[in-house]
């Protein structure tokens, strides 16, 4: 199964989100040059100078919308590896190249479609204060990943839940790590043991187990990780 994508190319704008959004239309996908109103998950400004790839693109959600974001993040790092890069993903959004934040997606449901905005540090300069967590591609052009993620998210967002959490599992940096978890009421940590069949992920905690529904999930501790 092929989508046919169609893409708009703009120099500068607020978000690439904002725009799919007012051009709502399956299989429309914005790239920008620039943003400078770049969002990321939670609120989070998201960095957009020159020389990354920011782009939009409509999609039909799966049933389960959560999936969405998993199944982009599969479409990134197969994507990547196509491209010789070995990436990984840390639950929920984020993109993994050496232990450092090399992207991140952010899915958001309007009506019957969603728009998946996928960014990627490519030539860009990565910020000063970011440079122990974030990296850079520098070696990746831009639209041969762009065409890649493409052919990819058509080809992961059509399959079914069980599927998108069998692959989100294969390429996770999460399962078997003791990581911190913080959502908006509290804090907690465990070992991040699993997907549930909504895609959400379960932490084991002295308290039991807990369901990460909008939580941000730090790595932590190396020596409490185990092998599952
Ligand atoms: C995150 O890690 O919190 C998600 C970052 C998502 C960034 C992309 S760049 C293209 C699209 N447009 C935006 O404003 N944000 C997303």
């Amino acid at each position: 199964m092929t989508c046919s994508f169609r893409i708009l190319y703009f120099e500068r704008v607020s978000s690439t989100q904002d725009v799919a959004k007012k051009n709502l239309k399956e299989n429309l996908v914005v790239v920008a040059e620039e943003m400078y109103a770049g969002r990321g998950r939670r609120g989070h400004k998201w960095h957009a100078p020159r020389g990354g790839l920011w782009m939009s693109a409509v999609v039909k959600p799966p049933e389960k919308m959560h999936l969405l974001t998993l199944a982009a993040g599969v479409a990134v790092v197969k994507a990547l590896s196509e491209l010789n890069i070995s990436a990984g993903l840390k639950y929920p959004n984020d993109i993994f190249v050496n232990g450092k934040k090399a992207g991140g997606i952010l899915t958001e449901l309007y009506g019957e479609l969603a728009v998946v905005g996928i960014g990627i540090n490519l030539q860009n300069q990565i910020p000063d204060e970011l440079r122990d967590i974030a990296i850079s591609l520098p070696d990746i052009k831009r639209d041969a990943l762009l065409g890649s993620i493409l052919k990819n998210l058509c080809r992961e967002t059509k399959k079914s839940p069980a599927e998108i959490i069998r692959e989100w599992k294969q390429h996770s940096i999460n399962l078997g790590r003791w990581v911190r978890v913080s959502e908006v009421r509290e804090v907690y940590e465990g070992i991040a043991m699993d997907l549930d069949e909504d895609g959400f992920l379960l932490v084991k905690t002295d308290a039991g187990i807990k369901r990460v529904v909008a939580g941000d999930v730090a790595l932590i501790n190396p020596e409490k990780d185990y092998i599952l």
